[in-house]
C-alpha cells in the first residue's frame, strides 16, 4: 500500500518527504485554510517540487460542472503532477468524465458508500477517496466500507485506485492495508506515530550503550 500525506502544510510535506515514504499528497480546502495558504496555487506548485513525480491532489469548490471544469483546468495547469479532487455528485462525475478525456487526472472525494465508489469508477476516476474517520465518528464502519469497495473493484478489475482517507489513527492505516486499499492518505501526526514502538526506541538505546561499552567509553 502506498502512503500519501494528507496536508497542505509545506513544513509537514517537506519533513515527511524527507523520510522517504511518500508517494503522494492530498489537500482539501480545509487543510489549505489550516495551513494559511492564501495563494494556494503557489503552495501547490511547491508541494509538487517537494515530492517529485508524486500525485498531488487539489480540490475544486464549485458545484456545477462548467465551473468545476474551469477550476480543474486551472489547478492542473500548475503542474502535471496535480490530480483534481472532485466531490461525488452528478455534476462532479460529469466533470470527471470530461477531464479524463482531456488527460487531467481526478480523485473523487467525499465518498461514503460503495455505490458512490462504483459511480466514480464508472465515470473514469483515477482515484476514489472513501472517508474512513468521518464514518467511524458516526458509529459506522469506515474500514468495512474500504473492504467492500476493494471487493467490487477487484472483482471487476477497475483501474481506479482506492485512497483510504480521513484517517485518524495508526491502526486505521493498518486496517486500510488489510482491506487491500491501494493508498492511505495520512495526516502528519498519524504518520509520525506509525514509526513509533517502545521496543524500537529501547533497542536503539541498548545497541548504542553496548557499542560504547565495547569502545571502553
Ligand atoms: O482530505 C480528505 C480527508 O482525508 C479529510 O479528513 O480528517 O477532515 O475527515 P478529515
Amino acid at each position: 500500500m502506498k502512503i500519501f500525506l494528507d496536508s497542505a502544510d509545506l513544513k509537514e510535506v517537506r519533513t515527511a518527504a524527507g523520510w522517504g515514504v511518500l508517494s503522494g499528497v492530498t489537500t482539501n480546502p480545509t487543510l489549505a485554510a489550516k495551513a494559511g495558504a492564501r495563494d494556494f496555487k503557489s503552495v501547490l506548485a511547491e508541494i509538487c517540487q517537494l515530492v517529485p513525480g508524486a500525485a498531488i491532489s487539489a480540490e475544486v469548490v464549485s458545484s456545477d460542472t462548467d465551473s468545476m471544469l474551469n477550476e480543474a483546468r486551472e489547478l492542473a495547469a500548475v503542474d502535471p503532477q496535480v490530480v483534481v479532487k472532485i466531490p461525488v455528485t452528478p455534476d462532479g462525475l460529469a466533470a470527471v468524465r470530461q477531464l479524463g478525456q482531456e488527460g487531467i487526472r481526478t480523485n473523487v472525494t467525499l465518498v461514503f458508500s460503495t455505490a458512490q465508489a462504483i459511480l466514480a469508477a464508472a465515470a473514469g476516476a483515477d482515484f476514489v477517496s472513501p472517508f474512513v474517520g468521518r464514518l467511524d465518528d458516526r458509529g459506522e464502519d469506515g474500514l468495512g466500507l474500504v473492504g467492500e469497495i476493494m471487493k467490487v473493484f477487484n472483482t471487476y478489475r477497475y483501474a481506479t485506485e482506492v485512497i483510504a482517507a480521513s484517517i485518524r489513527t495508526p491502526r486505521q492505516v493498518v486496517g486500510a492495508a488489510l482491506a487491500g486499499a491501494h493508498i492511505a492518505t495520512v495526516p502528519f501526526k498519524v504518520l509520525q506515530r506509525l514509526f513509533e514502538h517502545p521496543l524500537t526506541a529501547q533497542g536503539i538505546e541498548r545497541f548504542r550503550a553496548d557499542w560504547e561499552l565495547l569502545q571502553g567509553r
